[in-house]
C-alpha cells in the first residue's frame, strides 16, 4: 500500500471506473464519487478483493454538494489526508441554442465547472499546507476547440481549463502539481460501439490508457510537471 488517498468524481461510470481502477491497483485508498450508490458499492466490493489500495464509496451530487465536513467524515481514520483529487465527473448534451435554457446550460456549469471548483476550494488550502498534492481536471477536446450545438458543453469545459491554468500557477510553490488533461476524441465504451457499429475502433481512446496516462502525470518529478496534456488515438475519425 501506498498511505496515499485518492478521491475520484465521476467513479461509478466510463473513465471514473477505470481511473479508480487503476489508482486503487496502484496502492491507493480511494474515495469514489458520483451520485449511483449501488454501482459505487458495487466497484468498491470489487476493488476491495483486489488490494493492494481499500477503496469506499462516497456518494454525491453536485446540485447539492458536499460540505468539506462531509468528505472529511468519509475518509476512514487509519487514511492519510486526500492528496491527490481527479475531477473527472461530466455532464455532456449537446443542443442548438433554440432548445437549450437556463436550466440546462446550468447543469453543464454545475458538474464540469463548479463541481471540480468546489471540491479543489475544499481540498486545496489542506494540501497546501501539508506541501502535497496532485489534482487532475478531465477536460476535452470541447475545452479548447468549440463545435456546433455545443455551446454549453464548451462554456463548461473551456472554464474548467481556465480555472485549472490559474490555480495551477496559484499552488504550484505550494508544491501542488494541478494539471488538465485534454481528452481529445471519443472514449471507447460498449454504448459508443453500439451506437457508432460501422466506426473503426481505432478511432477511440481506450479508457484503460487514459487511466494510465493519468497515474504518469501523477508520477512527474517536481521539476518536470505539465500544466496539461491532451492525448488522442492514432487514427483521426475522418480517416
Ligand atoms: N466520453 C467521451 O468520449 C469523452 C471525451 C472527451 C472528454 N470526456 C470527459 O471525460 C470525463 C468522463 O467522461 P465519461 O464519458 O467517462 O463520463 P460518463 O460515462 O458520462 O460518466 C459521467 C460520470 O459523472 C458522474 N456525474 C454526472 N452528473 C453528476 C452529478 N450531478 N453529481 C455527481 N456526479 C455526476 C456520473 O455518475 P452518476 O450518474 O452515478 O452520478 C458518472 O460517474 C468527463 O469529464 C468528460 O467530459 C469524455
Amino acid at each position: 500500500m501506498l498511505n496515499k488517498t485518492a478521491l475520484i468524481s465521476g467513479a461509478s461510470r466510463g473513465l471514473g471506473r477505470h481511473i479508480a481502477r487503476e489508482f486503487t491497483l496502484h496502492g491507493f485508498n480511494t474515495l469514489l464519487c458520483a451520485r449511483d450508490t449501488e454501482v459505487l458499492r458495487e466497484l468498491t466490493d470489487e476493488l476491495n478483493e483486489l488490494d493492494p489500495g481499500d477503496s469506499i464509496a462516497l456518494p454525491i451530487d453536485f446540485h447539492k454538494p458536499p460540505t468539506l465536513k462531509d468528505i472529511e467524515e468519509a475518509v476512514p481514520r487509519q487514511w492519510p489526508p486526500i492528496s491527490v483529487l481527479i475531477n473527472n465527473a461530466g455532464y455532456y448534451n449537446p443542443s442548438p441554442l433554440k432548445d437549450l435554457d437556463l436550466k440546462e446550460f446550468r447543469k453543464h456549469m454545475e458538474v464540469n465547472c463548479e463541481g471540480p471548483f468546489l471540491l479543489m476550494k475544499q481540498l486545496l488550502p489542506a494540501m497546501a499546507e501539508r506541501r502535497e498534492g496532485f489534482v487532475c481536471n478531465i477536460l476535452a477536446g470541447g475545452a479548447v476547440k468549440t463545435a456546433v450545438d455545443h455551446s454549453a458543453f464548451n462554456a463548461s469545459k473551456f472554464a474548467l481549463r481556465g480555472l485549472t491554468r490559474s490555480l495551477a500557477r496559484e499552488f504550484q510553490h505550494r508544491r501542488i502539481h494541478m494539471t488538465g488533461l485534454v481528452i481529445d476524441g471519443e472514449i471507447d465504451s460498449p454504448k459508443k460501439r453500439k451506437q457508432y457499429p460501422e466506426r473503426n475502433p481505432e478511432t477511440f481512446l481506450d479508457p484503460a490508457s487514459i487511466a494510465r496516462e493519468i497515474l504518469h502525470l501523477y508520477q512527474q518529478p517536481p521539476d518536470a510537471w505539465s500544466l496539461e496534456m491532451d492525448l488522442r488515438p492514432h487514427r483521426a475519425f475522418q480517416d
